[in-house]
């Protein structure tokens, strides 16, 4: 299977966003990555749904929204309204996780979770039939440009193992530290989407990186 790479925005110039989705459109951009901070979850507070609204019409790319916000469920509708495509949600954020992933399909988007570093893949043990992606999380949430965390390889080969023995159709996706040095590495651990902020925004040769990663083949860790 072709490794899928997600560009977020939160590396982007804001001051031009539609550009910017445009610029990563044109090499080669799978599904465009957009990181919803509230203050709350964590301290910082970046964007919401009136601004994936304002893009939707600009890009035919797949658009997932990573909900990094307290009481994620009183804001799925409005994303979906949106237009996004996928709502990630994280685990620590809910303690009715099986309700909230219903209520995303509910609204006619995809179904996504998100772990912590910390936080172990049996938290996901009653869900998985309700998950279209599980988004492992290879930095403390909160902001772009930190290093990798090594220690959660082990968790993307263990979910991406499951869901090959099992057939089921689950992405998995890795946010945090990626570019062009950790990239390989959590390909050959079973990763299927890439999310990479600063390696595409900010480092040189970061629009190239785009095609680059996509040439990663996943090997069968079934
Ligand atoms: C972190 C966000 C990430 C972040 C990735 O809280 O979820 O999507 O933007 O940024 P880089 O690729 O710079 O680590
Ligand atoms: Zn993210």
């Amino acid at each position: 299977m072709r490794v899928k790479v997600a560009p977020s925005l939160l590396a982007a110039d804001f001051s031009r966003l539609r550009d910017e989705v445009k610029r990563v459109e044109e090499h080669g951009a799978d599904w465009i990555h957009l990181d919803v901070m509230d203050g709350h979850f964590v301290p910082s507070i970046t964007v919401g749904p009136i601004v994936a609204k304002s893009l939707r019409p600009h890009t035919g790319l797949f658009m997932d929204a990573h909900l990094m916000v307290e009481h994620p469920e009183r804001h799925v509708a409005a994303f979906a309204g949106a237009g996004v495509d996928l709502i990630t949600v994280q685990a620590e954020a809910t303690p009715h996780l099986d309700g909230l992933l219903r209520l995303i399909r509910s609204e006619g988007a995809k179904a996504g979770v998100a772990l912590n570093p910390s936080t172990p893949p049996h938290v996901l043990e009653y869900v998985w039939p309700l998950l279209d992606l599980i988004l492992v999380m290879s930095v403390n949430p909160g902001a772009g440009g930190q290093e990798f965390i090594p220690a959660v390889l082990p968790k993307i080969n263990c979910l991406a193992s499951r869901a090959r023995r099992e057939g089921l159709e689950v992405e998995i996706q890795v946010d945090g530290g990626v570019n062009r040095h950790t990239a390989p590495q959590i390909v050959e651990a079973g990763a299927t989407v890439l999310v990479a902020g600063s390696a595409v925004f900010k480092d040189a040769g970061g629009m190239e990186l785009i095609g680059e990663m996509k040439k990663l083949g996943t090997r069968d860790t079934g």
